[in-house]
């Protein structure tokens, strides 16, 4: 065994363990270091014994047992801790050694600690890592940004241990500069959650409208795994679902209503605040998630406020059919909506995103990896600068073909008080997205009115704006400076 390591990583809990492993199996020997105490000697009498392991009891030792330039890489809790240990880090590297953050840290939190690091002489990489302790394990998704001159140092390592897709392509490659590879992972977690939401809602009709089996819903989710919904969450609903508990009843039925959140998925909706962007699918999941966690407040509601009790009538073959098309339909919306955050924040932050490569990298390895996904990277091969992915013409088509059911599944959920708020609000964009004059027209009357902010009008130029005196002299005739919020 060397005596000197390859890369260090500090924080065995299971990411970190499994990704040293996963180092390792690629030959690559790694020096662990846990600030815990007992769980560096837990793990190297355990899965690592007899392994290109080299233990660490401090800081200092796990410095000193690195090849020169070194490489670090933490997988500890996101926030403080991050800020921490790169404090505890920075006295003991020399210029030109690497950190890498591994976990869930705020783009801006990474973007901040890259120049920190720069300042100090040393170079920084934030790393988005997804797949769970599974995927870190065999091959995670890795979405590495920071410090450019990092990236041909850490290059062989990230790719030699992530996962391939069938081409053998790897699915992690450089994202950009600064918080870049941690925005397209807080990207990737919007995405997971509304995913997520929209198999919920799928699951909530099948369930309470259509009065569908567990075992039944197994069969449904199972056959969608076949076909353009082959997914990871997908594969893993249809498992769930044939769970059972001790009493033999499905384990899915004892588990409480509420979801819980870490705060990735609510970043992201932020940032499409920040960005301006229409995100609303990502927005609603996290707010399902809220009004999920509220159980006390439903609870007590449902006893007070009343709905339609509208059971399904009808052919149910066709309905899935009407219900797959309406999940397949809000997924391209969700997609579209996640790569208009990232086109505008690229424009934002001033990096070069190359959207076909994000694709690949979600292909395989990450919670939302799909067959989906390789459709999107060729239609980024096919039109790089494409402005909507509902405009490619795979996804319009797809659009089109699935239109009608996705109505009917929307209007049906809605007539049978059924919440679906990923599947309409996702027919709401396609339609708001796709109508030449919506409403805004009043809108900005109604600003003008009550504010003189102005308006632009349909038969002027872009950029010239009017105010009307709505109230006849009244409050004066002077309009409001031109300003943005
Ligand atoms: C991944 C996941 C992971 C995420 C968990 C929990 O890519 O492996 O996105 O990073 O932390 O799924 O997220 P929530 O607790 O917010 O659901």
């Amino acid at each position: 065994m060397k005596n000197k390591a390859d890369i260090g990583m500090i924080g065995m809990a299971v990411m970190g363990e499994n990704l040293s492993m996963n180092m390792e199996r690629h030959g690559y020997t790694v020096a662990v270091y846990d600030i815990w105490d007992g769980v560096v000697d837990k793990f190297m009498n355990g899965r690592g014994k007899g392994k290109n392991f080299i233990p660490a009891d401090s800081f200092e030792d796990l410095v000193s047992k690195l090849e020169t330039p070194r490489v670090v890489m933490m997988m500890i809790r996101a926030g403080a801790p991050v800020d921490e240990t790169i404090g505890k880090l920075l006295p003991l590297l020399s210029p030109g050694d690497i950190i890498i953050d591994g976990g869930n840290s705020h783009f801006p939190d990474t973007d901040r600690r890259c120049k920190l690091v720069e300042e100090h002489g040393m170079l920084y990489i934030g790393t988005g890592v997804s797949g769970g302790a599974e995927g870190a394990y065999i091959g995670p998704s890795m979405m590495p940004g920071g410090s450019p001159e990092a990236w041909p140092r850490v290059k062989p390592i990230l790719q030699d241990i992530c996962a391939k897709v069938d081409d053998g392509s790897p699915c992690c490659d450089w994202v950009g500069e600064g918080g870049a590879g941690h925005f397209v992972k807080m990207v990737h977690n919007g995405i997971e959650y509304g995913d997520m939401q929209l198999i919920c809602e799928a699951y909530q009709v099948m369930r309470d409208y259509l009065g569908m089996t567990a075992e039944e819903m197994h069969a449904v989710f199972a056959d969608w795994n076949e076909g353009v919904l082959d997914s990871y969450l997908i594969g893993i609903t249809a498992d769930i679902l044939t769970r059972k508990d001790e009493d033999g009843s499905p384990l899915l039925d004892k588990i409480l209503d509420t979801a819980g959140q870490k705060g990735t998925g609510k970043w992201t909706a932020i940032s499409a605040l920040d960005e301006g962007i229409p995100l609303t699918l990502i927005g609603e999941a996290v707010f399902a998630r809220c009004l999920s966690a509220v159980k006390e407040e439903r609870v007590a509601a449902s006893k007070i406020l009343s709905g339609p009790s509208v059971k399904f009538e009808g052919d149910r073959g066709a309905f899935l059919a009407d219900l797959k098309n309406a999940l397949y339909a809000s997924k391209i919306v969700s997609y579209a909506q996640g790569y208009s955050l990232m086109r505008q924040a690229a424009v934002t932050y001033g990096w070069n995103l190359n959207y076909g490569g994000i694709a690949l990298m979600w292909r395989g390895g990450c919670i939302i990896r799909s067959v989906f996904l390789g459709k999107i990277k060729e239609a980024f091969d096919q039109d790089p600068d494409i402005t909507n992915l509902m405009l490619a013409p795979y996804f319009k088509d797809a659009l089109t073909n699935a239109e009608d059911g996705w109505r009917r599944v929307a209007a049906a959920g809605i007539l049978a008080g059924i919440p679906m708020p990923a599947m309409t609000s996702a027919l709401a964009y396609f339609d708001g997205y796709r109508t030449e004059r919506l409403p805004a027209n009043l809108l900005q009357a109604q600003r003008d009115y009550f504010g003189a902010h102005t308006y632009e009008r349909v038969d002027a130029p872009r950029g010239q704006f009017f105010h009307t005196d709505w109230m006849n002299g009244e409050v004066g005739d002077t309009a409001s400076t031109q300003y943005n919020a």
